[in-house]
C-alpha cells in the first residue's frame, strides 16, 4: 500500500527519487504551473523552454522526464500536462488535478518515494492530487511471481498544503480512505475467478467488517432457499459454487438517514445455458464490480466516519451452465413472491439484483441505489467512460448525476419509458427477464423497478463501460478494475449525512 505524508518542506529541499511538477498550455507557450517555482530557479528559471524543447506541449495526460539540476534534492523532475492555463483568477479543475497526478503515480511505478509540488489552491484541490496519485499508484501483482514485476510507489509526499492545519489534514486522510478503499474494489474485480466466488467475497467482507467495526450477515445457499430467494438461487444454480446474499452495515449514533446500496456480484458471467460466445466472456470477472464498489463504499463511509447509516447489500452469484443450470423457460419464484420467466439466463444481474431489492426496500431505507454492469446495451449508448442512472424520481437522478461530476465521474442520466416494459409480458409469469433488444439497458432498468418496495426513493447505475478498462491506462485508470462508481456513492452518503439529499 502506497503512504501518504504531508510534507512543508519546500519543493528544492525535500528527498525523494523524483519530483512532480505541472506544466500548462498558455497563449506565449508552455508555462510551469503554480507549486513548482523553486523548481524553476534550480533551472535557472528555463525550465518551460527545457522542456519545450524536449517536446512538451503541456497537453493532459502528457509526462516528461528530466535529470534535475545542482540545487534539488531529487535526481529526476516530472513534468506532466495540465492543458490549458485556467482563466484569470480560476484555479485548475479538480479532476484535472487529479488525472496529472495519477499520470506522475503511473509513470513512477518502481520508484520508491516522489514529491508532489503540483498546484493546489484549496484543500480540494490537495485532496484531488492526493486521490490521483494513490489511485495512480496502483498495480494489480498479486498473481505476479516474476522479481521483475514493477511495484507501485511506495511513498507519496505531497507539498504546497499546510500539514498543520485541521482541514487540509482532513482532506488528506479523507483521500488517503477512499482511494484504499477504490484499490480495494479493483483487487477484487481483477482476483482472478477461481480464486473469487462467492464464499470466499463473502469471507473477505466479514475479515473487513471486522476490521472496520461493520456489522456482516451472510445467507447461505440454506438460508436462502429457507429465505425464498428464487432468483439468488436460480442464476447460482448451474454452479459447483454457490450463491450468497451479504449484508453489511455501517451505523453511526448521529445518523438520521440510511442510504441503502445493492451492488451485482455475478463473480463469473459465462452466460450460463445462454452461453456467451467467444469473445465474450474473457473480461466477465469483472461482472461482480457492482458488489464491489458498495462494499468498498460502505467500508470508506466507515473509515470517514459519515453521520449517515450505510447499508450495504451484495447478491453474489456465479453464473454457469451445467446440468443443474437454470434453462431458458424455467420460472423462478422471486423473494418478493413475483415469479419470472428466465428467457435467457445472461439477463442474471437483475434476477439477483431484484431479489436484493426486494430485501433492502424491507428496511425501508431512505434511499435505495444499486450499481451493477448490467447491459451490453448500456455500453453502446454510453460507451466505456461512462455509466448511465436511472431512477424512479427525477430529482434524485439529476443529484447523483450532479454528484459523479463532482467527483469527477463520467454519467448520465437515462429514462426508464413506461411503454418497453409490455417487451417483458410473459404468456406463463408475472413478468420475463428479457424484453424488447432495442433500449436493452432501459428494459432492464424497468424490471429492477419492479422488485423497490413502495415509495422508496431508488436510482439504478448500469456501470457495464467504466467498471472495466481494457485499453491503454490514463490519468489514474488502470488496465482492468477501474472502481467505477465509489467516489459517487461516498460523495453520495456525504450529501445524505449532510443533510443535502
Ligand atoms: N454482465 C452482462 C453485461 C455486460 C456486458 C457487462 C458487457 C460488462 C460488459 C450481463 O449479464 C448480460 O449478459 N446482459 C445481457 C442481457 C441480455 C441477454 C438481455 C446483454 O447485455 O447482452
Ligand atoms: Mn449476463
Ligand atoms: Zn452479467
Amino acid at each position: 500500500m502506497t503512504a501518504l505524508t504531508l510534507s512543508t518542506a519546500g519543493a528544492a529541499t525535500l528527498r525523494a527519487d523524483a519530483l512532480v511538477v505541472g506544466v500548462a498550455k498558455s497563449g506565449k507557450g508552455l508555462v510551469v504551473a503554480p507549486g513548482a517555482e523553486a523548481v524553476d530557479k534550480a533551472f535557472d528559471g528555463k525550465l518551460a523552454a527545457v522542456l519545450e524543447t524536449l517536446g512538451a506541449a503541456g497537453a493532459e495526460g502528457e509526462a516528461t522526464k528530466l535529470p534535475s539540476p545542482a540545487g534539488l534534492k531529487t535526481p529526476v523532475v516530472l513534468a506532466v500536462g495540465l492543458g490549458s492555463v485556467p482563466e484569470d483568477g480560476e484555479s485548475y479543475r479538480a479532476e484535472t488535478l487529479r488525472r496529472a497526478a495519477g499520470t506522475a503515480a503511473r509513470t513512477l511505478h518502481g520508484a520508491k518515494k516522489a514529491a508532489f509540488a503540483l498546484p493546489v489552491a484549496s484543500t480540494e484541490d490537495a485532496e484531488a492530487v492526493a486521490e490521483g496519485a494513490l489511485l495512480g499508484a496502483y498495480a494489480y501483482t498479486a498473481y505476479q511471481e516474476s522479481k521483475d514485476a514493477k511495484k507501485p510507489l511506495a511513498e507519496i509526499a505531497l507539498l504546497g498544503g499546510k500539514p498543520r492545519d485541521k482541514a487540509f489534514k482532513a482532506a488528506a486522510e479523507r483521500a488517503q480512505a477512499l482511494s484504499e478503499e477504490i484499490n480495494r474494489a479493483r483487487d477484487l474485480i481483477n482476483m482472478p475467478p477461481n480464486d473469487l466466488y462467492p464464499e470466499t467475497f463473502a469471507a473477505i467482507v466479514t475479515a473487513a467488517g471486522k476490521e472496520h467495526g461493520l456489522k456482516v450477515q451472510v445467507l447461505d445457499e440454506k438460508a436462502l432457499d429457507k429465505g425464498g430467494y428464487g432468483g439468488i438461487l436460480g442464476v447460482g444454480k448451474g454452479a459447483a459454487r454457490g450463491p450468497r446474499l451479504v449484508r453489511v452495515a455501517y451505523t453511526h449514533p448521529k445518523a438520521e438517514k440510511t442510504l441503502a446500496l445493492v451492488g451485482k456480484g455475478i463473480t463469473y458471467d459465462s452466460g450460463g445455458i445462454s452461453l456467451k460466445p467467444a469473445g465474450h466472456n474473457e473480461t466477465m470477472k469483472c461482472d461482480m464490480s457492482g458488489a464491489a464498489a458498495v462494499f468498498a463504499a460502505v467500508v470508506a463511509a466507515a473509515r470517514i466516519g459519515l453521520a449517515v447509516n450505510v447499508t450495504g447489500w451484495l447478491a453474489l452469484a456465479e453464473n454457469m451452465p451445467s446440468g443443474n443450470a437454470t434453462r431458458p423457460g424455467d420460472v423462478l419464484r422471486m423473494y418478493s413472491g413475483k415469479t419470472v420467466e428466465v428467457l435467457n439466463t445472461d439477463a442474471e444481474g437483475r434476477l439477483v439484483l431484484a431479489d436484493a431489492l426486494t430485501r433492502a426496500s424491507e428496511e425501508n431505507p431512505d434511499a435505495i441505489v444499486d450499481v451493477a454492469t448490467l447491459t451490453g446495451a448500456m455500453v453502446l449508448a454510453l460507451g466505456n467512460r461512462t455509466f448511465g442512472i436511472m431512477a424512479n424520481d427525477d430529482e434524485y437522478r439529476t443529484a447523483i448525476h450532479e454528484t459523479a461530476e463532482e467527483v469527477g465521474e463520467a454519467s448520465w442520466p437515462m429514462p426508464l419509458p413506461a411503454d418497453l416494459r409490455k417487451g417483458m409480458d410473459s404468456p406463463t409469469a408475472d413478468i420475463a427477464n428479457m424484453g424488447e433488444r432495442m433500449g436493452g439497458g432501459l428494459v432492464a432498468g424497468l424490471f429492477l423497478q419492479e422488485f423497490v418496495g413502495e415509495g422508496i426513493t431508488w436510482a439504478h447505475l448500469d456501470i457495464a463501460g467504466p467498471a472495466f478498462h481494457e485499453g491503454a491506462p490514463y490519468g489514474y485508470t488502470p488496465k482492468g478494475g477501474t472502481g467505477s462508481s465509489v467516489r459517487t456513492l461516498v460523495k453520495l452518503a456525504e450529501k445524505t449525512a449532510d443533510g443535502e439529499l
